[in-house]
């Protein structure tokens, strides 16, 4: 603990200095230190040494191997998850694949777990689910006569800060139910669900979990074996740094891989899969959730990220995002609630992950004027949140404290009234 107030940069200083996980920030390209990079859980930072390793593999590999580097990539979605499963998700071999994108892969497990669920109708999802699961889902129940149930927790008089509670979860439970999906942390206000608790309650139900650790991944220490998880997909482009677009993945328990069956059947899930044959025959273990053809440049990226998560140890990283989102709810209070900012995100850090929700009714502009008038890069996600996030190999206590001193400033001044709104797609 700092002898320092949070008011003062000292404090942050101090954390720094305590930090054991400090010296990551130099493997990072960070090409202006004036600029308080605070989305990594949008996009994390490009590490130094993915160039060199990128660079290699394409003049060493593809360059050099052409067609006969397949005899060593061919596997590399099972190498990739099983590193992602020891390094990130507490999972042991033979249950990841790294591969195709997120949504691919929901949209692979929700096909599998209804198919293995005949008989039941029902689907629970949450009104503040990530926007690419519920549209699935959508399309999913329109196509197939679901049910799809979906809990209003964006009302908080139904659930504080979206979180989904096994008490507000059995209110929707029944013997209908094939299956229910969440996120581990709410992509807006980066509220973390109880994984183990609401796992043994469907389960109870008989049916099965999806989770969606997109926002999880990197920031908090999961443990999904442990947990008794079914069934889990996410990125690697957020808190992993794996880059832009990198493979998403999926988990499958051991418990029921025999059992599942995704819709998308490729050839890269076929038992022979070079003898080319006439129909598909499932590879009863991991193998069998692959499609197609991977991305084995991108992995090279995933692999040199997730090989200083692991040697940096995802329990300290829960530990400084802990350490660094209580730095921001205490600037909050200080600094931003008299300006009317609102915080909707848990105060218990058991509850919360690597990122904290502000709320301002104009927080779009604020949005856009923190990037152009005061070099932070926030996240903003409609209709008024602003997201700061602790990435927590890349970002140093004092980068986010200096943040939210500028943005205090900022919007004291009301100076971001001055900036003319973006016309970017991307918001
Ligand atoms: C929680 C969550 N799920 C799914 C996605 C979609 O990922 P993709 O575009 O890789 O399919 C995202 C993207 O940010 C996300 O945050």
């Amino acid at each position: 603990m700092s002898q320092h107030p949070v008011t003062s940069r000292e404090y942050a200083l101090e954390l720094d200095a305590n930090d054991p996980l400090a010296h990551y920030r130099e493997q990072f390209v960070i090409t202006d230190p004036n600029v308080c990079y605070l989305d990594g859980n949008s996009l994390g930072r490009l590490p130094k040494k993915t160039v060199e390793v990128v660079n290699n593999y394409l003049l060493n590999e593809w360059g050099k191997e052409v067609v006969d580097g397949w005899g060593h990539w061919i596997d590399e979605p099972l190498a990739m998850g099983d590193l992602l499963g020891r390094s990130v998700l507490g999972a042991a071999a033979g249950q990841v694949v790294c591969s195709d994108t997120t949504s691919v892969n929901f949209y692979q497990l929700v096909g599998a777990a209804l198919r293995a669920r005949p008989g039941r109708k029902t689907i629970i999802t949450d009104a503040s689910n990530f926007p690419t699961d519920r549209f699935i889902l959508q399309g999913y129940a329109e196509q197939h006569g679901y049910n799809l149930v979906i809990i209003d927790n964006e009302d908080p008089a139904i659930s504080a800060h979206e979180r989904i509670t096994p008490e507000l979860l059995e209110k929707y439970m029944s013997d209908d139910v094939a299956l229910v999906t969440l996120e581990v942390v709410q992509y807006r206000a980066g509220a973390r669900n109880d994984v183990k608790a609401i796992t043994d309650l469907v389960r109870k139900y008989g049916a099965l979990t999806i989770w969606d650790a997109s926002h999880s991944a990197g920031s908090i220490d999961m443990h999904f074996d442990a947990d008794g998880v079914d069934l889990a997909v996410g990125c690697t482009y957020k808190y992993c740094n794996g880059g832009p677009g990198a493979p998403g993945y999926l988990y499958v328990s051991k418990r029921i891989q025999k059992e599942l069956r995704v819709p998308i059947q490729g050839w890269f899930a076929n038992k022979n899969q070079f003898e080319m044959g006439p129909t598909f025959e499932k590879v009863e273990d991991i193998r069998g959730f692959q499609i197609a053809t991977p991305p084995v440049l991108a992995y090279r990226c995933v692999k040199t990220a997730l090989e200083m998560i692991e040697e940096a140890q995802i329990s300290r990283m829960e530990e400084k995002c802990s350490t660094g989102t209580q730095m921001l709810i205490e600037l909050y209070d200080a600094w931003l609630a008299p300006l009317g900012f609102t915080l909707n995100t848990p105060r218990d850090a058991k509850e919360r992950g690597g990122h904290v929700s502000l709320v301002h009714p104009d927080a779009k502009q604020i949005a856009v004027a923190m990037r152009r008038m005061i070099n932070v890069i926030p996240d903003y996600r409609v209709p008024n949140s602003i997201r700061l996030a602790i990435s927590p190999l890349t970002t140093s206590f004092v980068e986010a404290w200096d943040g939210m001193e500028r943005l205090r400033d900022l919007v004291s001044s009301g100076r971001y009234k001055e900036v003319a709104m973006d016309t970017s797609r991307v918001s």
